[in-house]
């Protein structure tokens, strides 16, 4: 059985690894497949565009493949940025410009809170697709924190901890993130399909 991983990002690669094992499967990543074109991220929702994006590459390579999306939810805005975490300053913006917009819109508000959210799809060759997602509690400050990490990480600070994501180690935060508990959730209801 061979398994895609439906992403050209080093980093969320060999957390992907680092918690499954793979014993029985020829693994492969986008990386491996330069010829299929990235898949256009445009569902209204983070399951939607796991789903497309694990369905697509599935049926292109003809293998099974596993793909996520993410986003920040902050309850006082309804639950954005969420699936438009990326680019909720504007198409071509930066981690800082995202950062500025999300404090202008909290400005003077006092429910800070929010959540991390990871959808992970599952696809097999034919495009059946099943889901699973983790999420990590926690507020928005009012001030950027720290350095590590990327995003929304200086202004995230997760519920137990008094540091943002962006002052804790990325250990910590590989430990708590909503990708760590959702690969974790997938892991115990997939392995029986995809290996330990
Ligand atoms: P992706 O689906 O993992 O590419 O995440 C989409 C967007 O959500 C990113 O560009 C970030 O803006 C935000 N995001 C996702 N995960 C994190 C995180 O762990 N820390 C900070 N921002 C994140």
């Amino acid at each position: 059985m061979k398994l895609v991983i439906a992403t050209r990002n080093a980093h969320k690669l060999e957390e992907i690894r680092s918690i499954f094992d793979f014993k029985n499967l020829e693994v492969r990543s986008a990386f491996d497949f330069p010829e299929i074109p990235d898949v256009v991220e445009d569902g209204d929702t983070l399951e939607a565009n796991a789903i497309k994006k694990s369905v697509e590459i599935a049926k292109a390579t003809g293998c099974w493949a596993m793909a996520d999306d993410s986003g920040l939810e902050v309850a006082e805005l309804d639950g954005a940025p969420g699936v438009y975490s990326a680019r909720y300053a504007g198409e071509y913006c930066s981690y800082s410009d995202n950062n500025e917009k999300l404090l202008r819109e909290l400005a003077g508000k006092s429910n800070r809170s929010a959540q991390f959210r990871t959808v992970i799809a599952l696809s097999d060759p034919e495009g059946n697709v099943q889901t699973q997602e983790g999420a990590c509690p926690g507020k928005i400050i009012e001030e950027l924190r720290g350095t590590n990490g990327f995003g929304y990480d200086p202004l995230f600070v997760p519920e137990g901890y008094i540091e943002t994501f962006a002052q804790l180690s990325s250990e910590v935060k590989n430990c708590i993130s909503h990708r760590a508990r959702a690969l974790q959730k997938a892991h115990d209801v997939w392995s029986g399909i995809i290996g330990s």
